[in-house]
């Protein structure tokens, strides 16, 4: 199983940038394969390695792929799949005019969220790489998708609790009725919620297990992008998942500012990645600048 980094921070920080170089170091460091996923909408990878990239893996190095999530598709497959799924349930309910709803369901809030998780889900199930890099949007989108797997698990328990109930009353009924009964074991939309129940716990588990998932926080040394920092640690603190490495961006070793941020996130390792003077794009840049990264506590 690979072992996934998350890079997330505040809009504009760096972290398309950071992941790029830590992908490329990982890369060429060791002769692990590496996969460097852009899960924002407003990909970017392809303009920081200069190169045409899709969700299709392509690879720019010998140990090195790229590729960038198409979310829009994401949600769509995933519309057409519980359309399909809805229909062969709901084959007897004429009333109820399933490709209707649907029209209306993508524009539900959530879908965006719901297709990241998607993705993340696909990273965790990768086979063929070592390390998964995720290059994440600004922060509040990512937060809710890290959030989604507990969310959606407080749902589908109360979701549980109701079918039982259903069920037990469909169950009355027929027995006055003198009809077959049915039991929990065999109504599909109990067995479909037991198996959303367990996807969710999986990933829940898997997010909140540092061995699998590393969060890699990117600030720069300004005041905005700490707080905004020091609000994400909170909210994953909420949900029982710890930062694993801060990276200060564009930052310097001696500042006060520097010491200050190691000094908030006391459990993490550190990195600095200092400004570069030039932009750093395309594959020879990015290699040459991945070696002025300093880890200075692992
Ligand atoms: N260490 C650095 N030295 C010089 N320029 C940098 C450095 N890191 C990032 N930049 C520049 O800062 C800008 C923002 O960087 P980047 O796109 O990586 O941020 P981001 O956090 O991914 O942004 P977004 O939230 O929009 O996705 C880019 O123009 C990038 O080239
Ligand atoms: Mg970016």
């Amino acid at each position: 199983m690979a072992q996934i980094h998350i890079y997330i921070g505040k809009g504009g920080v760096g972290k398309s940038t950071s992941s790029s170089l830590e992908a490329l170091r990982f890369a060429n460091d060791t002769d692990k394969k590496v996969l460097l996923v852009s899960m924002d909408p407003a990909h970017n990878l392809h303009d920081l390695f200069n190169t045409k990239l899709g969700e299709k893996q392509t690879k720019v190095s010998p140990n090195l792929s790229l590729s960038e999530f198409d979310l829009d598709k994401k949600s769509r497959e995933y519309m057409a799949s519980i359309q399909k799924e809805l229909k062969g349930l709901y084959h007897y309910q004429q009333a109820l005019n399933i490709d209707k709803y649907f029209n209306i369901l993508k524009f539900a809030p959530g879908m965006e969220e719901y297709a990241s998780l998607l993705v993340l889900e696909q990273c965790f199930d990768e086979k063929h790489y070592d390390e998964v890099l995720i290059d994440t949007p600004p922060t509040a989108l990512t937060l809710k998708t890290l959030a989604l797997p507990s969310v959606n698990l407080h749902w589908v328990d109360h979701l549980i609790e109701m079918r039982e109930e259903i069920v037990q009353k469909k169950n009355c009924i027929a027995n006055i009725r003198k009809e077959n009964l049915n039991t929990l074991g065999e109504d599909p939309i109990f067995g479909r919620l037991l198996r959303m129940k367990k996807r969710y716990a999986k990933l829940k588990e898997q997010l909140q297990d540092k061995k699998i998932t590393e969060i890699c926080l990117v600030l720069n040394e300004d005041e905005l992008s700490f707080s905004e920092s020091l609000m994400i640690q909170e909210q994953l603190k909420s949900l029982s998942i710890g930062i694993s490495k801060i990276i200060v961006n564009k930052g310097s070793v001696a500042s006060q500012q520097t010491e200050i941020i190691a000094n908030s996130f006391p459990q993490a390792s550190l990195e600095l990645i200092p400004l570069g003077e030039k932009p750093i794009q395309g594959l020879e840049n990015l290699h040459s600048f991945s070696k002025e990264i300093t880890m200075f506590r692992q």
